[in-house]
């Protein structure tokens, strides 16, 4: 039985196909269109997931839509009359929109799917394709099931007991009290982009002081003990206007919001310091009341909040569950997945498998490529390569290259499905360097030098560096955990302020220690990435360090590379040094027109994020 779950018309649109329960395939769409959070109908996605499972759209059983269409136009049609006559113009500014494609969602379904497909369409609620994405594919039995983003219908979060092949949704927290919400006005006050700078902003927090939490709380919120909340909402102006804070807010915070690509001062930081407090503070609650609520002894996760992973280290540490999984494509992408797998389950009543490692494969769900495919594309622009049969050889060479300070280029095995690179689209580099972060941030990707890269380590040896517990699995890499005591540095006692802090030294693996020295550790493992494994098993026997740096293949606003070409074409255009495609190895200088690099052509190709 085939079924097609989509995810469209918001951001980051997607698309996955379960296979008599299996997730045979699952991609995101902005990997093909090379246009970040792509909201389109995901033609090329689709396409992708089709193929993937030897099927043309006719042979679909069912398809599922992320999202209740006809029920978020409900809630934009009360909050609008709830704000009357206010908010007028951003109403009439939604509304075409609306009408010509978001009401007509079967009829652009249709469309999209080349009118080969004849069944029905089931349109599952967004928090129920979330709680089903966290739950259905993870490892446990029973678990508690908790959703947090910015809004789909009404709901902005929910707790649900997932058992068995089943959901029971529990409670919910309703428009406009939302946790995703709030913490993107902040993103939008601090001068980041909306549903993507969320990162930014929580890699910002350390090099502030939470000096502002407690305004916070006690002007912005009413938090109960069950971490539910309202909030004020003459603060906030994404009901009725088409910013997400009101002047008000800037009395609060000594101005108005810092403009994008201004410099970032210590408020910003300060700001992101306290946002991150309290959103910590508020999902710590959350679970512990989940854990009351359900009685489960494990935690499942999604919803755009679910990607805050240092929220996520601290429930693992300090709340009261044995075990949490999150799921990786925790955002609306993810929901393609979730509207899938709880048709499947929870509407089709189908048994569910529980596997010890989780039914989620290492989330390497997106399109791969073959040798043969690639020596052809490599021959076709007269790449000069050097090609090794033997796999041992090709991981010694890569090795050989990260030891020597080299900036590597990864690609390999089916490309992830989630926000996070992790193994198969990565640029690797060694963590042990002084001055990787700034290299990497500023000639590679071209970025803000704040911006924190994420260790990779091999599963076992998590303990020798992190404050983590070897049975404490993080495939996915989103949880954030202290650096060991043992490999940290003492820094200057008088402390440097905001981002001077970024020139301490404070780890034996600086490229990956944050100034408040937590990283964001992904832990690898033989049966989720086995090439991966092997290039930082032998990585291990040559330095004695089993951490690599691994962070996205693109530069700043890009999408994951997806294909050789995007891969080639990164790799020319920046000052990246070589480039591991398969068992082919590039290295820069060997490469006709190596020397005309126009990195500022290929960064106006992407709009920033
Ligand atoms: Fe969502």
């Amino acid at each position: 039985m085939n079924i097609l779950g989509i995810s469209a018309y918001y951001h980051d649109s997607a698309a996955c196909l379960v296979q008599d329960g299996q997730i045979v395939a699952a991609a995101q769409e902005e990997r093909f269109t090379r246009k970040k959070h792509d909201y389109r109908f995901p033609g090329h996605a689709v396409a992708f997931c089709l193929e993937q499972g030897g099927i043309d759209a006719s042979q679909l059983d069912l398809v599922t839509f992320y999202d209740k269409p006809l029920l978020k136009f409900d809630r934009l049609l009360e909050t609008y009359i709830a704000y009357a006559p206010m908010g007028f113009k951003m109403f009439l500014m939604g509304m075409p929109l609306w009408l010509r494609q978001k009401l007509h969602t079967p009829r652009e379904l249709d469309a999209g799917l080349g009118k080969k497909y004849s069944g029905r369409y089931v349109f599952t609620e967004h928090h129920e394709s979330h709680a089903a994405s966290a739950f259905f594919p993870s490892p446990f039995e029973e678990a508690a099931v908790l959703t947090l983003d910015g809004v789909g219908e009404w709901a902005t979060g929910s707790i649900a007991l997932g058992r068995g092949n089943r959901l029971e949704m529990k409670k919910e927290l309703r428009f406009p009290h939302s946790l995703g919400l709030l913490y993107s006005a902040f993103t939008y006050f601090t001068g980041f982009k909306l549903n993507s700078g969320e990162y930014k902003l929580m890699g910002l927090a350390p090099y502030g002081e939470p000096i502002y939490k407690d305004l916070m709380i006690e002007k912005l919120l009413d938090i109960k003990d069950d971490g539910s909340f309202r909030m004020d909402m003459s603060y906030f102006g994404y009901c009725h206007t088409d910013v997400m804070t009101t002047p008000k807010m800037d009395g609060l915070f000594g101005g108005p919001p810092r403009k994008s690509e201004t410099e970032i001062t210590q408020r910003e930081m300060d700001i992101a310091a306290s946002i991150q407090a309290v959103t910590e503070e508020i999902v710590l609650k959350i679970a512990r009341y989940a854990h009351e609520l359900t009685g489960a002894r494990n935690l499942t996760m999604a919803g755009g909040v679910a990607l805050n992973c240092v929220a996520n280290g601290r429930v693992l540490r300090e709340g009261p569950f044995d075990q949490v999984w999150i799921q990786p494509a925790a955002g609306d992408a993810g929901g393609a997945l979730g509207a899938a797998l709880f048709t499947w389950h929870e509407l089709l009543d189908k048994p569910r498998e529980v596997k010890p490692q989780d039914s989620q494969y290492g989330s390497l769900l997106g399109p791969s490529f073959t040798n043969d495919q690639i020596r052809a594309f490599l021959d076709s622009v007269g790449a000069v390569y050097q090609f090794h049969e033997d796999d041992e050889k090709l991981v010694d060479h890569v090795d050989e290259l990260i030891a020597s300070e080299t900036v590597v280029g990864h690609f390999s095995d089916r490309a992830e499905f989630g926000p996070r690179a992790l193994g198969s689209r990565s640029i690797l580099g060694d963590a042990r360097s002084t001055d990787m972060q700034a290299t990497m941030n500023l000639k590679i990707k071209f970025r803000e030098s704040f911006r924190p890269f994420a260790p990779a380590v091999l599963r076992e040896d998590v303990d020798e560096f992190f404050e983590m517990r070897t049975d404490e699995n993080s495939p996915y890499m989103l949880l954030v955990a202290p650096v060991k005591d043992a490999k940290r540095l003492a820094v200057d006692a008088d402390g440097a302020r905001g981002l001077d802090k970024l020139k301490q030294q404070r780890s034996t693996v600086p490229a990956i220690t944050h100034v408040d020295y937590s990283a964001r550790v992904q832990t690898i493992d033989m049966q989720h990435h086995p090439r991966f494994y092997q290039i930082i098993k032998r990585f291990k026997d040559k330095t004695g360090s089993p951490v690599v740096i691994n962070t996205r293949f693109n530069v700043r606003g890009e999408p994951i590379v997806n294909t050789p070409e995007d891969a080639y074409r990164c790799f020319m255009y920046t000052n990246m040094d070589a480039l591991v495609l398969e068992n082919f190895v590039m290295l820069k200088p060997d490469q006709p027109n190596a020397q005309e690099i126009d990195v500022e052509a290929y960064l106006a190709e992407f709009a920033l994020d």
